[in-house]
């Protein structure tokens, strides 16, 4: 039996880890117990993400530690202080444009800070417990790039190709090699593109919704025509979910929105969805769609089969695309403080080197 008493969630101050968070306490998931969130603050974490359940449950169900997860004096701290029986590990370096230009913290962090988390995982835990998990949330990025049709199974070997899909590979065999070397109980979630509220407006469909309200181009990779299986954050955490419940050690499980979309063509829905919701013309805002330099590398087409949780564990989206697209668009357009708030210095600069030469 799963103990799932105290989670240490990694990485839960970012877009999906606090979405997950408040998944487990806000009483949908019949979860009873702790959460510990060790997240370093980067760029891409953000405390207003859970003030309300600071607020709430703060010291009594939620503890934040501010820290790395490549700090292995404090990762071995926090062991010996909660002793967790779960981590669910989100903290990465989560950008491919980052990525290209600056790899090095992807691999401190996707992969010596997961090596890090599974040393001390293996340390306390050693001896053999049925009831720990260390669950390591991955990308379907790592499977590489497809062609028109098929989609990845859990079979696909792994075929990175940005510094950020291969810091995340070595993190996803570091973690299955401790399964089977040391027998740590371990699972894996390979998981789509995610969208929903506080999504960092660096990806794709929060920065086109936030440069549309502000008036701005949409600059478009490419062609246009690299195509993403899209899904709601919440249908990726219920997935998450379900998995530490019932989830086997040393299995891999698929998690998509098996809902592909041409980059171009969810623009064009996003435009009408903004376009009605602003009062403005739609044509207007098409006219600041702008062709950009490709990303170099640029995977093509990602597509998922997620036959294998749906079978065994059960588990559907639930979100349809039109609706969650509206719900998002609708929370930006009514968080614009949030936004605001994380515009900072760093974020005008990034803007300025990943755009500014396109
Ligand atoms: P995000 O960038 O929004 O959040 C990452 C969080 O990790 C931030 O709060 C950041 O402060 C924290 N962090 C970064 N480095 C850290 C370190 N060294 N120590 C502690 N905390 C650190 O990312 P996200 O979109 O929420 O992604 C979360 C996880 O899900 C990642 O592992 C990512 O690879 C995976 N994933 C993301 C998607 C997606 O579409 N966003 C899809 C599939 C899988
Ligand atoms: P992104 O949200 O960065 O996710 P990922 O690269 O991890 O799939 O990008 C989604 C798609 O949108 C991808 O094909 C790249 C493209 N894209 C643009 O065309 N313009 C942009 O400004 C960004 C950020 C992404």
């Amino acid at each position: 039996m799963r103990g799932l008493a105290t989670i240490l969630v990694t990485g839960g101050a970012g877009f999906i880890g606090s979405n997950f968070i408040r998944y487990l306490l806000d009483g949908k998931s019949g979860f009873t117990g702790r959460v510990i969130n060790l997240d370093a603050l980067t760029y891409a974490g953000n405390p207003a993400n859970l003030a309300e359940i600071e607020a709430a449950y703060g010291g009594d169900r939620y503890f934040f530690e501010k820290g790395s997860i490549g700090d292995a004096a404090l990762v071995d701290g926090l062991f010996e202080r909660y002793r967790p029986d779960t981590v669910v590990h989100f903290a990465a370096e989560s950008h491919v444009d980052r990525s290209i230009l600056g790899p090095r913290a992807f691999i401190e962090t996707n992969v010596l800070g997961t090596f890090t988390l599974l040393e001390a995982a293996r340390k306390h835990w050693k001896g053999g417990r049925d009831d720990a998990l260390f669950h390591q949330v991955s990308t379907d990025e790592v499977y590489g790039s497809l062609g028109t049709d098929g989609a990845f199974t859990e079979e696909t070997p792994y075929n990175p190709r940005s510094p950020y899909s291969a810091g995340k590979a070595a993190g996803d065999h570091l973690a299955m090699s401790y399964h089977h070397t040391y027998g740590l109980p371990v699972t894996l979630s390979n998981c789509s593109n995610n969208y929903g509220p506080r999504q960092f407006p660096e990806k794709f469909i929060p920065l086109m919704i936030q440069n549309m309200l502000e008036g701005k181009d949409l600059p478009v990779y490419g062609d246009g025509k690299n195509i993403r299986d899209w899904i709601h954050v919440e249908d990726h955490n219920r997935a998450v979910w379900l998995v530490l419940n019932r989830g086997k050690a040393g299995e891999k499980y698929n998690i998509g929105g098996e809902n592909e979309w041409e980059n171009i063509r969810l623009l064009e829905t996003l435009i009408a969805i903004t376009a009605r919701k602003t009062g403005r013309g739609e044509r207007q805002i098409r006219e600041t769609i702008t062709r950009v330099s490709d990303r170099p590398g640029h995977d093509r087409r990602y597509a998922i089969d997620c036959g294998k949780i749906k079978r065994e564990l059960g588990w559907k989206q639930e979100i349809a695309f039109e609706a969650g697209l509206e719900q998002t668009v609708d929370w930006y357009l009514a968080n614009q403080d949030w936004v605001k708030n994380i515009q900072s210095g760093e974020y005008r600069r990034w803007i300025e080197v990943n755009y500014g030469g396109r």
